[in-house]
């Protein structure tokens, strides 16, 4: 598999994705097997943002695999902290190590850093955008518990607005067909278009609804999701949304018998405590499995030893050519306007929003 940056899943096609989970499912069934897959390599990891799955499952996940890691879990502790700009950043780490992992609350970031890496840039959450190795984890714990990626019915339920998770998630599923969506969050925590948009040109069923009750019943998977404090300007634009979804041990006597519930966590108070004990609940399960499929990840992108070419130059930067007040296009001046087309329309390459060109 050639698989180099890592900003979105669908860097990676349909075939490398089969590769990978069914390398992630051999990891899983003998771990000891690929404990010196990764010797003499190093992974980076950049941590802009908290973490505690994500940073500690790539971590172990190299150590598993016989490679050593370094990094910054808190950017105080870097020269980020005396104003280091993310190009500098990336270039100085990607002459130390063979692959970099890259949280930032920008969105947008991981590409940008892609730009200046002569490693591989594995994004590990960018902003409200995207967060691909969760998709990675997700998908890996579908395929463990259906098989297969067709025929289901999916309730994602939260702040589809702000949760990198579920973009990236849905993302990745419309790659499929035959399956039904709903999206269940208030007025106020929509999915943003450019995801609904690209749903409704597949061959999968979408309905937007408001409350849980209205399809728990009919639901193979529940993706829960956390109202993030972290994404609201105010303590009262939080304080409207939050509460809203909490799935119960009553709610889930609507639910099939074996529909699972999924959640990328941390969970704060959408899930009760007692719903833990349900043997539908597969979250916990869920982030165990992302150490697995990371380990597939890196194993693949460590085989390819040869170092990225950098283009001479990019473009002249053009000053708020994306609108998007939080893409890292309007954070970082010095980055080049990048731009991607999909049926006529222009994307900012960055965060995805649509342009006005
Ligand atoms: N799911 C997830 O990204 O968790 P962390 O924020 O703890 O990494």
């Amino acid at each position: 598999m050639d698989i180099r940056h890592v900003i979105d899943f669908n860097d990676i096609t349909p075939e490398q994705w089969d590769a990978l989970c069914a390398l992630g499912g051999e990891i899983k069934a003998s771990p000891r097997d690929f404990e010196r897959a990764c010797e003499h390599k190093i992974m980076a990891t950049l941590f802009y943002e908290p973490s505690t799955r994500t940073q500690l499952s790539f971590q172990t996940a190299m150590m598993r695999l016989g490679g050593k890691v370094m990094g910054f879990a808190d950017p105080s502790s870097s020269s980020v902290s005396k104003g280091e700009t993310l190009r500098d950043t990336v270039k100085i780490i990607s002459a130390y190590s063979d692959v970099t992992v890259i949280r930032n609350p920008v969105e947008g970031a991981a590409y940008a850093a892609s730009l200046y890496s002569r490693v591989p840039i594995i994004n590990a959450g960018d902003g409200g955008h995207l967060h691909p190795t969760q998709t990675m984890t997700d998908m890996f714990t579908i395929q463990q518990n259906f098989g297969r990626y067709q025929g289901l019915t999916i309730g994602l339920c939260g702040d589809l607005l702000n949760g990198r998770t579920v973009h990236s998630l849905v993302r990745a599923l419309s790659r499929y067909e035959g399956n039904t969506f709903y999206f269940i969050s208030t007025a106020e925590l929509k999915m943003p278009s450019y995801v609904t948009e690209l749903l409704r040109k597949t061959n999968n069923t979408l309905y937007e609804v408001e409350t849980l009750d209205e399809c728990i019943s009919r639901l193979d998977i529940l993706y829960m999701t956390r109202i993030q404090r972290e994404r609201f300007k105010t303590a009262e634009d939080y304080a409207k949304q939050s509460g809203i979804y909490i799935l119960t041990a009553e709610k889930m006597k609507q639910a099939k018998s074996d529909m699972i519930i999924l959640h990328p966590l941390p969970k704060v108070d959408e899930i009760d405590y007692d719903v833990d004990d349900d043997p539908r609940a597969r979250y916990f399960e869920q982030a165990e499995n992302g150490m697995y499929i990371r380990m597939a990840l890196i194993h693949e992108v460590c085989i390819n030893n040869s170092r990225i070419a950098m283009p001479g130059a990019y473009p002249a930067p053009s000053p708020a050519y994306c609108r998007n007040p939080r893409c890292i296009s309007n954070h970082e001046k010095y980055l080049p306007p990048m731009i991607k087309e999909t049926d006529g329309h222009h994307f900012c390459a960055y965060c995805d929003h649509k342009l006005k060109v």
